[in-house]
């Protein structure tokens, strides 16, 4: 109960703090010549823990540099959305970006790993492996881009909803339309048990669900919370089959130009709010199903461990699928490091 009234308390204090979450510099304290000022585009709201993180690492920066550093938070799309944002950064027209890993996999498709069903027993497991060895070298690709990986976020583990009958296991998937976000694993997740998956930009899937364009999708539940999805679907699993996490990554032009002293504080910095980003995250997913339990108008089917193990197993043909398309090595490392685990 405390620990909610905190959280709930944070994000009041970050997004008052942030005005609409875009200039929060006291322009009376800096130097225009010297001020560096980094833009940060993302697609969801606010009040998710992407949104939340963003806004207090942008206000830490601004205090610590004493307003010499002025990062622009541009959330929901409002700049650039899925499917434009790697262009943007690449021009320059922002310097940040925080895409989910299932879209990154689309330049390096070994990412994918991030989306495989039911890979991930608990998100310590995730961490431990998103800050370890393999996370470091899947961030170390970007640079072929021209991109450099700050740091790992995260949102949780995906549910289902869809607005045509309740799904208690895959084969119920049949015949419906699910919305993905990213071509590949997530695709293949669904086809292979006989439903279409059409591949959308996140700020489209509220429409594309209202009209019927697609029946449904799967989320964390931040994002069917905030996105309102909640509003236009009447069944949610609650089946934690995938991870939702995100690469936190600037422009390596950008990076390498900016002093030794303001990339220090870039870091330090970074690293505070993922920790923070990470618990928030824990607690705004807990928080916000309560929020769509009271909506009453959603039908809610939460799969047991006997469940979810099933599911596991219905979902190896993604894993050997991957396996053929990326090498075995990340998939290797991960079932070892899983090794003596059960599914929490
Ligand atoms: C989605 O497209 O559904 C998510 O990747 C959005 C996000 O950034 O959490």
């Amino acid at each position: 109960m405390l620990r909610s009234i905190w959280v709930y308390l944070v994000i009041i204090l970050s997004l008052s703090l942030s005005g609409c979450g875009n200039r929060i510099v006291d322009k009376q304290q800096v130097n225009k010549e010297e001020k560096i000022i980094i833009k940060f585009s993302h697609v969801v709201e606010e009040n998710t823990p992407k949104g939340l993180a963003a806004i207090r690492f942008a206000r830490l920066i601004s205090e610590r540099s004493k307003g010499s550093i002025e990062v622009q938070i541009f959330p929901d799309s409002q700049l650039f959305k899925d499917g434009e944002e790697f262009e943007a950064i690449r021009r320059g027209d922002v310097q940040m970006i925080a895409p989910a890993t299932s879209k990154v996999s689309q330049l390096f498709p070994q990412w994918q790993i991030w989306d495989l069903p039911y890979l991930f027993s608990d998100l310590e497991g995730v961490h431990q492996i998103m800050d370890g060895s393999l996370g470091k070298r899947l961030m170390e690709q970007l640079k072929e881009k021209n991109l450099y990986g700050l740091a790992m976020w995260d949102n949780g583990f995906k549910h289902l909803t869809n607005n045509k009958h309740p799904i208690i296991q895959p084969s119920d998937f049949k015949g419906l339309k699910f919305r993905v976000m990213s071509p590949g694993i997530l695709q293949e997740q669904f086809n292979y048990f006989e439903a279409k998956a059409i591949f959308l930009p996140f700020n489209d899937v509220y429409d594309a669900l209202n009209e019927g364009q697609v029946e449904g999708q799967e989320n964390t539940i931040s994002n069917i919370y905030t996105k309102k999805f909640s509003q236009v679907q009447k069944y949610l699993t609650l089946s934690q089959h995938g991870f939702l996490g995100y690469a936190v990554i600037i422009n390596l032009e950008f990076w390498n130009q900016l002093p030794d002293n303001a990339r220090e504080l870039i870091e330090n910095t970074m690293e505070e709010v993922t920790f923070w980003e990470r618990d928030i995250a824990r607690e705004l997913n807990k928080q916000q199903l309560e929020e769509i339990k009271k909506l009453n108008s959603v039908s809610i089917y939460s799969l047991d461990e006997e469940e979810r193990r099933k599911w596991q197993g219905q979902f190896r043909f993604a894993y050997t699928k991957f396996e053929k398309e990326n090498g075995s090595e990340f998939l290797n490392e991960v079932k070892k490091w899983n090794e003596g685990q059960e599914i929490k």
